[in-house]
């Protein structure tokens, strides 16, 4: 029996987040309904974000009324406060995710807050959450670089980290939030990651901007991290991260976790539909 990796597919959330045309909600409920048909556990729906701040989002609860939940697949959602909170418990969302930065610029930019700030904001979306008995994730950006900071210490990704684990998230992605790590940097932010937190509560968030993602998921294979986050069709980035390109691709991940010997459970006549659906959404899209 080969092992298991996890693929968390992130397309339509951090997929389309980024797009500037408004994509009509319909394609957005049709892209999350295939992906519920290729075997994901989970999958990253919308954000409950400002929709000032992120326009392509506003239509968050729409989109999770429409979509058809097929039972045993966790329909996930951003919320960056109590707001966003009370937004997904509404659309009745299977967990949550709170986002944090490991440096201050990008918590600036992407928050409007310091990362003490956000992290105290996130306090009560956590309690509610585990009162609630919602699971939540947490994710760290900016793990190895920063558009306005420079180089991240490792040891600053180590200590959000386990704040984040603090506050009881079940798990804690790793954002290479503009694809500019590389095999060397993304295992030394692991290294001191990994004195906090167990490679089992770990999964790797690389943005493939570089063409590197697939290296810098080896070397966190390397480190025992078994989860990956990845957007069918490669698409998106972050609007609050200038040059951030899409995700590493669902299917280049599939494939290259396949010709690793590693089983992913995935339906790739479907991954292929999903990411030719993904990207015809962004046609006409110049980046
Ligand atoms: P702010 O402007 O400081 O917030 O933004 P505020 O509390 O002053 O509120 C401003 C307005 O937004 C108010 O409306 C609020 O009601 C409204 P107004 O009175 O002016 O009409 N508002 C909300 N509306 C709906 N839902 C909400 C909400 N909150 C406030 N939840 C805030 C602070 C955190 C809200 C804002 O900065 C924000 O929404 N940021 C989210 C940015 C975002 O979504 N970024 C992309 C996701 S993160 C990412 O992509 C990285 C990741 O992929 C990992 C990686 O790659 O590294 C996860
Ligand atoms: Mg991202």
């Amino acid at each position: 029996m080969s092992e298991t990796v996890e693929i968390f597919e992130m397309g339509p959330r951090d997929g389309l987040q980024n797009e500037k045309r408004l994509i009509p909600a319909s394609d957005k409920i049709a892209l999350v309904d295939l992906l519920s048909q290729a075997g994901f556990r989970r999958i990253e729906v919308t954000s409950f974000v400002s929709p000032r701040w992120v326009p392509q989002m506003a239509d968050a609860a729409q989109v999770m009324a429409g979509i058809a939940r097929v039972p045993g697949v966790s329909y996930a959602v951003l919320t960056p406060n109590m707001k966003g909170y009370q937004g997904a418990k509404a659309a009745r969302a299977s967990e949550i995710a709170i986002f944090a930065s490991a440096s201050e610029g990008f918590s600036k930019a992407n928050l409007n807050a310091t990362i003490a700030e956000s992290l105290e904001r996130f306090v009560p979306v956590a309690q509610a959450a585990r009162d609630d008995g919602m699971p939540v994730r947490g994710y760290v950006s900016v793990v190895t670089d920063c558009p306005f900071d420079g180089p991240t210490p490792p040891a600053n990704v180590a200590r959000v980290a386990a704040a984040l684990r603090d506050m009881g998230c079940y798990e804690i992605s790793l954002g290479d939030t503009i694809g500019q790590g590389r095999p060397e940097t993304i295992d030394a932010m692991l290294s001191a990651v990994l004195d906090e937190i167990p490679a089992t509560r770990l999964a790797g968030h690389y943005h493939d901007t570089s063409g590197r993602a697939l290296q810098n998921i080896d070397a966190s294979l390397a480190r025992g991290v078994r989860v990956f986050d990845a957007a069918v069709g490669g698409l998106g980035g972050c609007p609050y991260a200038p040059g951030a390109k899409g995700n590493v691709a669902t299917e280049k991940v599939a494939g290259h976790l396949a010709a690793r010997g590693f089983a992913h459970g995935l339906d790739m006549q479907v991954i292929d539909k999903a990411a030719a659906m993904a990207r015809a959404m962004r046609e006409g899209e110049d980046d």
